[in-house]
């Protein structure tokens, strides 16, 4: 089972694809974190990923394409796989389509008007990885031990910026694979939990 969550910015691609890669024992591939892990270590790509990232842009093609398709020619992989947040533009479909099979595409469709505030207000733990939300974690300490701080990207100019990003760039691909015949669109405006029952339902 190979599958590509599609979503804007904030629509709960992360959340879900833990959930997913937990149930499923398949990886969990998002080429966000693989950009931030990169960044962290000061690696080539990660100096080349931080000047787009931090204007809230899309890094170009064919450095995603790279590593994805380095990623999951990779053992782990065998078995399916999860990507979240690639593809995200019709190039990188039509360069993913040459690569891998048996696709199967989950669309969490959110008003992008809510996501300002998800974003904004989302922590993130640099340890662990996991997700809050201030509305609903009021202090700084993650269950792992980890500070939670704000993803530079999650400001409100960048946030901006990657929501126009989403509409001009990657929303097209609903099209796209809509004529494929190989999408199906979940509520992403539910909890966190009735989108994954969701999800489970459109998998199965
Ligand atoms: P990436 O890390 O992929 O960021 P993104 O797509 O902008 O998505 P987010 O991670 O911000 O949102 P999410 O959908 O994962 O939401 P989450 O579950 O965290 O990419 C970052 C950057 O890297 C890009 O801007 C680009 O520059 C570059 N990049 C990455 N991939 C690329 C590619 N393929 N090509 C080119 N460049 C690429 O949830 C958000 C918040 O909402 C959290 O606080 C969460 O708790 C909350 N929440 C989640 N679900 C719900 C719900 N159902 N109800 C209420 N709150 C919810
Ligand atoms: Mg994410």
């Amino acid at each position: 089972m190979n599958l590509i969550l599609l979503g804007a910015p904030g629509a709960g691609k992360g959340t879900q694809a833990v959930k997913i890669a937990q149930d499923f024992s398949i990886p969990h591939i998002s080429t966000g974190d693989i950009f931030r892990k990169n960044i962290k270590e000061g690696t080539p790509v990660g100096l080349k990923a931080k000047s787009y990232i931090d204007k809230g842009q899309l890094v170009p093609d064919e450095v995603v394409v790279e590593i994805v398709a380095l990623r999951i020619a990779e053992d782990d992989c065998k078995n399916g796989y999860l990507l979240d947040g690639f593809p995200r533009t019709v190039a990188q479909a039509e360069a993913l389509d040459k690569i891998a099979k048996d696709l199967t595409v989950i669309n969490i469709d959110v008003d992008l008007n809510a996501l300002a505030a998800r974003l904004t207000g989302r922590r993130v733990c640099p340890d662990c990885g996991e997700s809050y939300h201030i509305s609903t974690k009021k202090d700084d300490a993650c269950k792992c031990g980890g500070k939670l701080i704000q993803r530079d990207d999650d400001k409100l100019e960048t946030v901006q910026s990657r929501l126009n990003v989403y509409t001009a760039q990657t929303a097209p691909l609903i099209d796209y694979y809509t004529a494929k015949g190989n999408i199906v669109t979940v509520d992403g405006m539910q909890s966190i939990d009735e989108v994954y029952a969701d999800i489970k339902k459109a998998i199965k």
